[in-house]
């Protein structure tokens, strides 16, 4: 791939497109989302509004983050407080494909919303190439895919879609975030999944469930990042476990330690972690958040599982 070649197409193209009408952004800090966003800026700079919609469903930290870093590139990021809507459309929820389908439909209202407060024609959007390729395969529903659930925006919400970064593979994305000078906290960042941590609890979504994934994952980064691998994560499941704590009987959650190694998420192996890091890792987990009782690593490479549990 010519990646100067395509960053002066992709401005060209948003620029032409949008015109003087104005798009909307919706940032999530991962790198399609950031590279997509800066396409966009180099094309149509302030028409373009850039929003962070937290969904209480994000990392540790992750609003202020994007918007800090975001801030030193110049491009303003509005974070919008949609933390209750999302977890109100996903209570009650246990099936995954529910779960997604509810937080897709959470998401495009509150973009839907977003686009007509400001007036913008186009949604700016980071859909890669394994995006479109996966849900049209029928493994799961992404949640930024609206042409395969039958969505017009257009008709439905009033907004065209534009979608620069979808022909391009993960690792491609990186080769084009690098060349317009995204900064390396982002570029090294792991793939996080659109519906976020909802798509790493396994039963309902609650706020206090979340939590705990959001511990548990800030652990497994935080251990891991001398080994950087493509992806690792925490995921919660819905089942119990026994467990002793201070000569007590206890029936805590079980969480499971996810890393993988992949160079653009369509085939996965589990990472060769040293055992005393996931040693420290389950160690930190049971010590650091009550409720959980046990800790797993999960070595299924991709296929036949998929990287997430949803
Ligand atoms: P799976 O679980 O399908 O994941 O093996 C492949 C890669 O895609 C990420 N992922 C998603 N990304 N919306 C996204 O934007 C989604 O709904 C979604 N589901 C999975 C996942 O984290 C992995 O990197």
């Amino acid at each position: 791939m010519d990646v100067k070649a395509f960053i002066s197409e992709q401005i060209e193209f948003i620029r032409k497109t949008v015109g003087e009408a104005g798009a909307l952004s919706a940032l999530s800090g991962g790198v399609d989302s950031s590279t997509c966003t800066l396409l966009a800026w180099r094309a149509i700079g302030p028409r373009l509004k850039v929003v962070f919609i937290d969904d209480g469903l994000m990392r540790e930290g992750e609003p202020q983050q994007v918007k800090s870093t975001f801030a030193s590139l110049g491009i303003p990021v509005e974070i919008v407080e949609a933390q209750a809507d999302f977890f109100k459309a996903l209570a009650g929820l246990v099936d995954p494909e529910e779960k997604r389908k509810a937080f897709r439909e959470a998401f495009y209202t509150t973009l839907g919303r977003l686009i007509r407060e400001s007036g913008v024609k186009f949604l700016i959007q980071g859909t890669i190439a394994a995006d479109i390729i996966e849900t049209r395969g029928g493994i799961k529903t992404q949640h930024n895919i609206l042409e395969q659930i039958g969505i017009d925006p257009e008709l439905s919400f009033g907004f065209k879609v534009i979608e620069p970064l979808k022909t391009l593979f993960k690792h491609e994305v990186r080769e084009v975030a690098r060349e317009l000078g995204l900064p390396e906290a982002i570029l090294k960042r792991m793939p996080f999944p659109g519906p976020g941590l909802a798509a790493r609890i396994l039963g309902e979504v609650t706020p206090e469930r979340a939590a705990i994934v959001r511990r548990a994952t800030q652990i497994v980064e935080e251990e891991v990042s001398p080994f950087q691998p493509f992806q690792a994560f925490a995921v919660l499941l819905a089942d119990k476990g026994t467990g002793v704590e201070k000569g007590q009987r206890k029936f805590g959650d079980i969480v499971i330690i996810r890393s993988v190694e992949s160079r653009d998420a369509m085939t996965a192996e589990p990472s060769l972690l040293p055992w005393e890091v996931l040693m420290r890792i389950t160690r930190r987990i049971i010590e650091e958040i009550p409720s959980v009782a046990r800790v797993a690593y999960e070595l299924t490479p991709k296929p036949p599982a998929t990287i997430e549990f949803i």
